[in-house]
This record gives structure tokens, C-alpha cells and sequence, in this order.
């Protein structure tokens, strides 16, 4: 039995180097639980679609996660569970690299020596870091790891020399961080050890959760996992939040900043009747029932192949350690071979003279 089908993706020709080899992306997410529909549409979506274009190394950071250092049950679990999502949405293990993190522990000796050519203060400044440190420090005190995430982003890009990040919009600073250092280490050694990547961040640059939040998250509790079944859809999306201004389905409503018509516009494919919901809303001639009932439909509808996917690879868990093993150790190749040319330019062959 093989795999269902995958989404075919689109082909770009800018993706090709010089001598005609692919382009590297390199991107990733933290393992701190399963993906969710904001994933999927601020980022992940990129990802399948430019896989056959570019060379692409996808990053499971479980160095990443000191703020979950008290419950690595999580971790060793979500590793797991974003292969399987990954698998899910079509992201092709034979033709990309699925890595683990500290399998390839280049990454640590890389983010040392990148620490050498860092302010504190570039830390300090980002505003990312900043706001998720303001949030764990409320909860308790923030891991001097946690702090130093965003440099070993900086070196996770930077191992495979990728030309590309695609990813959510509130990953815009570490990027910016890695063009930053990256140019550093370059003029100090006078040589291109390292491009300057660019950014890519999707469709939907910050999906709300239901509950009208900015930000789909599963520690707000107002996520659709991609994994969710028909059932937990239907009823976290009955429970969405709409339009708080209107009490009646006669009363005209509001469309824009409304989620359940962000999510529409998201997911729903049938523009002729998602233009028609908001015209009938609009004017008062739907109620939220109907508005939620066809939503629910569109997004089941939009899962029900990544969940037949995922079903397969849960019942073929060999399939899913494989692709693990096999990116993880192509991509420790690859690390080392960069870790030699960093020894190379930062000349640290102390025993040769
Ligand atoms: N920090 C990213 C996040 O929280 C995850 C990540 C780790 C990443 N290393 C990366 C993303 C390298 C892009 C590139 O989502």
C-alpha cells in the first residue's frame, strides 16, 4: 500500500543556482504540539508548494522548546505528531529532508560561534523574543536557552545555506537577525560563507483563532488542529466568534475582522457562496447558523484528504521514523560539511603549526 497522493505543487524556475542544482529553504516549527489550520495557511502552505523547486530542509527545533523543560513528554510527543502532520499535508519525505534538531548537533557548536558576532542587545531588541519573554516571565522565569532561541534560528538557516525562509509573519525579526549576522560573518572573514536569506510568509500572514484573538495558538485554546475530526470541527466552529455588534440574524452584520468570514475567505473554495453569505449577512438575511454550518462543511471538506493521509501514516509508523532518520542524517552531511568551511574562515586548526 503506498501513500494517497500529495498536492502537486507549481514549478518557478528562480529557484535554480547557477550550475542548474535547487535552491535551499530551509524552515521549521518548534515541537510543542500538533499543527493547526494558522500553520497552514501562514506557512505551511508555502512549503508544499515550493518543494519540487527548492531543496528543502524541514526543521523539528526540539532545542528550541526550554520554555516546555518541565513537561518533555510534550516534546518527545510533538515530535512525533508534527511528522505526522507533515506527512499529512503532502510534504514529501523523498524529496526533502525532515530533520530532528538535535540529531544533527552542529547546530549547537554553530549558535556558540555565532554568539561571538551577537549583541545582546540584538536579542534584547527583537521584538518577538520580546513579547513571548514578557509572557513567560508572567508565567514564572524564562530559561537563559529560551533567550538565546533566536541565534540558534540564526544557525539553522544558516547550516544548510538557505536561500529561502518561508514562514509565519511573526518569524520576520529572526530573519532579519540572520541576514544581520550572516553579513557580519561574511565582511569579518572576507569571504561568502553564508547568503543572506530571504523571508516568504504566507496567505494569511496571522490567522485568529475562534475566539476572535489575534492569534490562532494552541495555548489560547481557540485552535483547529489539522488533525481534528469532523465532529470537533463542527463544534469549535459553533462556538466561533462573529460579529459581537449584532444580536438578531435580521440585524445587519459585519463582515470584515468577522473570523467566521476570515476563515470562509480561508478555506472556503466556492466564492460565489461565500459572496453570498456576506451579501445575505450584510443586509440581515442569514443567521450565524447557516454562516457557521457552510463554514464547517468548507473546512471539513478542506481536511478530509490531510486526515486520510494521516491515518495512513499512523498505521505506518516504520514510514514515519524512516523519513526521520533519513533527512536527520543527510542533514548532519550537510552541517558538517558547512562546519568546515566556518573552521576554514575562522582558521581554528590551532594544532597545525
Ligand atoms: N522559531 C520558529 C517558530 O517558533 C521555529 C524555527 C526554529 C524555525 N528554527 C527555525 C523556523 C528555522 C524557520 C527557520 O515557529
Amino acid at each position: 500500500m503506498t501513500p494517497p497522493d500529495s498536492t502537486p505543487s507549481s514549478s518557478d524556475s528562480s529557484a535554480s543556482g547557477a550550475g542548474g542544482e535547487r535552491k535551499r529553504i530551509l524552515t521549521g516549527v518548534r515541537p510543542t504540539g500538533a499543527l493547526h489550520l494558522g500553520h497552514y495557511v501562514g506557512a505551511l502552505e508555502n512549503w508544499i508548494r515550493l518543494q519540487r523547486e527548492y531543496e528543502c530542509f524541514f526543521l523539528i527545533a526540539d532545542y528550541q522548546v526550554s520554555d516546555y523543560a518541565d513537561d518533555f513528554d510534550r516534546v518527545r510527543e510533538s515530535v512525533w505528531e508534527v511528522a505526522l502532520d507533515w506527512l499529512a499535508v503532502g510534504l514529501d519525505p523523498n524529496n526533502s529532508h525532515y530533520t530532528i534538531e538535535s540529531l544533527v548537533p552542529e547546530h549547537a557548536e554553530l549558535t556558540t560561534w555565532l554568539g561571538w558576532w551577537t549583541p545582546l542587545g540584538m536579542l534584547e531588541r527583537n521584538p518577538t523574543l520580546k513579547s513571548e519573554m514578557a509572557d513567560l516571565e508572567a508565567r514564572g522565569s524564562v530559561p537563559v536557552a529560551f533567550f538565546n532561541y533566536p541565534l540558534m534560528q540564526v544557525a539553522n538557516i544558516l547550516m544548510p545555506k538557505a536561500h529561502l525562509v518561508p514562514v509565519g509573519d511573526d518569524q520576520l525579526p529572526h530573519i532579519e537577525m540572520t541576514r544581520e549576522i550572516a553579513r557580519r560573518f561574511n565582511r569579518k572573514f572576507d569571504r561568502e560563507v553564508f547568503p543572506e536569506p530571504d523571508a516568504l510568509v504566507g496567505r494569511v500572514a496571522r490567522l485568529v483563532g475562534t475566539d476572535g484573538d489575534a492569534k490562532m495558538s494552541k495555548s489560547r485554546n481557540n485552535a483547529i488542529f489539522l488533525k481534528d475530526d469532523e465532529d470537533t470541527v463542527n463544534q469549535k466552529v459553533r462556538g466561533m466568534f462573529t460579529d459581537p455588534t449584532r444580536l438578531r440574524a435580521t440585524d445587519p452584520g459585519h463582515v470584515e475582522g468577522n473570523p467566521v468570514f476570515i476563515y470562509h475567505d480561508a478555506f472556503n473554495p466556492d466564492t460565489d457562496e461565500v459572496n453570498d453569505l456576506k451579501e445575505r449577512y450584510v443586509a440581515g438575511k442569514v443567521g450565524d447558523v447557516e454562516v457557521k454550518q457552510k463554514l464547517a462543511k468548507a473546512i471539513n471538506a478542506f481536511l478530509d484528504p490531510i486526515r486520510e493521509r494521516r491515518r495512513y501514516f499512523e498505521s505506518h509508523p516504520e514510514e514515519v521514523r524512516a523519513a526521520l532518520e533519513r533527512g536527520s542524517t543527510y542533514s548532519r552531511e550537510v552541517a558538517q560539511a558547512t562546519m568546515a568551511d566556518v573552521r576554514d574562515a575562522m582558521q581554528t586548526n590551532y594544532l597545525a603549526r
